[in-house]
């Protein structure tokens, strides 16, 4: 009996020092993201960016889509650090000025007026990287998306990475494979890279943007040639709109079908070969093992299951190389490091 507490006494010992242990290896950088992070310090910091969003996206309804898009630039370049949002300044080269940023992703002046009200009530409380993160949750559950909850907790970075907003963003005339590999660097698969996709379900592109993928002069599939004469006029049209060159920015939408919503529609007209970007259209071109179609004729037939899928895979987007504890800084204003 004596020597069994005396075994217990060990035991718990043991368990305290592997607790103490655990502790100090959980060094500032694993600081988890968390969900009630601004409970304290700004309650209404949700409430405030879920207005905003609204606000911004009757004014202009392109733009519930253009916020989605930003959160997406932001986490695939360095982590979500908000190191999009940064201007050229100094040292400081704008990853707005790269190839797949420039004159093409929108939203700014959304999230500094977001930020502008989060200073007013909360100063200096609330990152611009989780404004970009709950932006794009609002602006999904606004064009009737999925709802998740936000992990929270990121803070911004010190620089931005002009080189790294051009490799790491994937092209949208990127083969299967590219497209793999690229959203394997951000720890994310090719179940991730199909739901994600997904996001194409709304807003807009440019002619430059497809032009590649509508002259292209590659059947869409040689076994099906009905869908091949569909997408023949499907080309057709987007032709008259994009002509072989100028008109660089006229603008078509991604999802042809329902534009302004957030639904599955995308996936259909990835079957049917209407798929506006290259990008889009590879998933099922280029798949050769029929893992992605089967994924992807999943989702087409059952909008529950492409929204739970969806929420999953931003989530773990939204958690790429997070800057957390005192890491980095909480930015006054999103365009520019405090000084
Ligand atoms: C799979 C690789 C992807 C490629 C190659 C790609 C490429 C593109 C391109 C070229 C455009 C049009 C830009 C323009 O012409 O101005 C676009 C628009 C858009 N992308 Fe993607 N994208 C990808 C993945 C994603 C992901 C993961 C998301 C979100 C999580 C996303 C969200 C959007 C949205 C919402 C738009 C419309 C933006 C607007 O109307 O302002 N995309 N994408
Ligand atoms: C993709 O487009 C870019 C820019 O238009 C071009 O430089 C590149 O060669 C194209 N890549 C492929 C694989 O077609
Ligand atoms: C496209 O299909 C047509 C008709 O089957 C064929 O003659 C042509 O060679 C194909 N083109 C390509 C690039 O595969």
């Amino acid at each position: 009996m004596e020597n069994f507490n005396f075994n217990g006494i060990f035991l718990i010992i043991a368990i305290l020092a592997l607790i103490l242990h655990a502790n100090e290896t959980l060094s500032e950088e694993d600081v988890p993201l968390v969900y009630d992070y601004y409970k304290e310090t700004c309650p209404l910091a949700e409430d405030i960016v879920r207005r905003h969003v609204e606000i911004a996206s009757v004014r202009d309804p392109r733009m519930a889509a253009s916020l989605l898009r930003l959160h997406f630039h932001d986490c695939f370049v360095m982590g979500c650090d908000a190191s999009v949002l940064l201007d050229d300044y100094e040292g400081t080269v704008s990853e707005k000025q790269a190839v797949p940023n420039f004159n093409s992703l929108r939203g700014f002046e959304v999230i500094d007026e977001i930020k502008y009200y989060l200073e007013e009530s909360c100063p200096c409380k609330v990152s611009c990287a989780d404004i970009l993160a709950i932006a794009a949750r609002d602006a999904v559950g606004l064009r009737g998306g999925p709802r998740w909850e936000v992990l929270l907790g990121r803070r911004d970075s010190l620089e931005a990475s002009f080189s790294g907003a051009n490799q790491f963003i994937p092209a949208p005339n990127s083969s299967l494979e590219t497209l793999i590999s690229n959203f394997e660097l951000q720890g994310l698969d090719v179940g991730d890279l199909i739901a994600l996709s997904g996001s194409h379900t709304m807003g807009k592109a440019r002619c430059v943007s497809f032009r590649q993928r509508i002259y292209d002069d590659v059947n869409y599939s040689r076994k099906h040639r009905d869908k091949y004469k569909r997408y023949t006029t499907f080309r057709r049209i987007l032709r008259s709109i994009c002509p072989e060159s100028g008109k660089d920015h006229t603008l078509a939408p991604l999802d042809h079908m329902t534009p302004a919503k957030f639904d599955n529609h995308y996936f259909l007209n990835i079957l049917q070969g209407k798929g506006l970007l290259g990008s889009d259209t590879v998933l099922v071109t280029e798949d050769h093992e029929g893992e992605i179609l089967k994924k992807v004729w999943a989702f087409a037939s059952d909008h529950e299951l492409f929204f739970d899928s969806f929420a999953k895979s931003i989530v773990k987007m939204g958690n790429i190389n997070v800057l957390t504890g005192d890491q980095g800084e909480i930015r006054r204003n999103c365009r520019f490091v405090n000084t």
